[in-house]
């Protein structure tokens, strides 16, 4: 098996398999439910989650491996200073796969460097969150039957918001995406994402700072939180937390078959009252992160899903 730091380690084809096996997972539960048998997943979590730590491990469990790890460094040697090599290097005596979660750019690479099993990128710092991808992927293509030929509005700490750099990273692959990138100047999209769609024929973005004028026009709306814990200011961070609320007064602009996503967890950016519209798809996106999850630790490590037919058998 192979780590997946980016997305971008995975081709598209393999991407498209793994939206297929998702589907296949989730109407042949019982089916699948052995697949993973005898593997051991180790998630290695040095920063706060709810969905990506637990959806790894429900993952696992469900193919029926099991899980180990920890959840915040204070309780691995982590504490006394150890290298994330050198608790790589370890951890890989242990189990077949490991998902890592840290603070820092890059740490995930640094990860699979030293391990001698496939590693997981589960979000490093203000880089790439490329499992939460599959999710937002799976999403798009269960409420539009397709991921690409989209107007895809991106809201709120663009520059922070590692989803957002998956995402638009992926949706490049695809193609035909037109971005409306939706933040206040202190929070635009790093130079990095932006070159990535100037680099891409078929996409093109706009930037600006309204939202309301622009709902209108957008088949998706990726809401995101303001990424505190990646501010230095603690003055910056309660100046723009509130720059963006949507609510049900702002979706009656919008197309009523626009999808609004967020990755979730939400501070005050989407209204409770949203998640009552048709077009909130936010929970959506947290049940298709688990099945993507199971999706990719099983082709990580290797074991086939009973029953399963490839989607490259199929078209050929
Ligand atoms: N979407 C996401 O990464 O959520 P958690 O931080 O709760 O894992």
């Amino acid at each position: 098996g192979k780590s997946v730091i980016s997305l971008d380690d995975l081709s598209l084809p393999q991407i498209r398999e793994l939206l297929h096996k998702a589907q296949y997972i989730d109407s042949h539960r019982r089916e699948v439910a052995h697949t993973c048998d005898g593997r051991v997943l180790a998630t290695l979590f040095y920063e706060p989650s709810t969905r990506t730590r637990l959806s790894f491990e429900t993952a696992m469990l469900r193919l029926g491996g099991k899980v180990i790890g920890f959840a915040g460094s204070q309780l691995s040697s982590a504490s006394k200073g150890e290298s994330i090599a050198d608790t790589l290097k370890t951890v890989s005596n242990y189990v077949d796969v490991v998902a890592i979660r840290h603070p820092k750019e890059g740490a995930a690479l640094v990860a699979s460097r030293a391990a001698s099993v496939p590693v997981i990128n589960a979000g490093d710092g203000g880089h790439m969150h490329p499992t939460q991808t599959l999710a937002d992927l799976a999403t798009l293509q269960s409420r539009f039957g397709r991921v690409t030929n989209l107007t895809v509005g991106l809201c709120g700490d663009l520059m922070f918001g590692r989803t957002v750099h998956s995402l638009i990273e992926t949706l490049c692959r695809f193609g035909n995406v037109r971005f409306v990138l939706i933040s206040p100047d202190e929070l635009k999209t790093p130079q990095y994402v932006l070159d990535r769609i100037n680099a891409t024929p078929s996409c093109s973005y706009v930037e600006v700072k309204d939202l309301v004028s622009v709902i209108g026009d957008l088949d998706v709306l990726y809401m995101t939180r303001v990424q505190q814990e990646r501010f230095f200011n603690e003055d910056d961070y309660l100046r723009l937390r509130d720059t963006y609320i949507l609510d049900e007064d702002k979706l009656q602009l919008a197309k009523p078959d626009m999808a609004v996503l967020h990755p979730l967890p939400r501070i005050n950016e989407i209204a409770v009252e949203v998640d009552n519209d048709p077009r909130a798809a936010y929970f959506e996106q947290v049940k298709n992160g688990m099945l993507m999850r199971m999706a990719l630790e099983s082709s990580v490590v290797g074991d086939e899903l009973p029953g399963y037919v490839p989607l490259e058998s199929k078209e050929a």
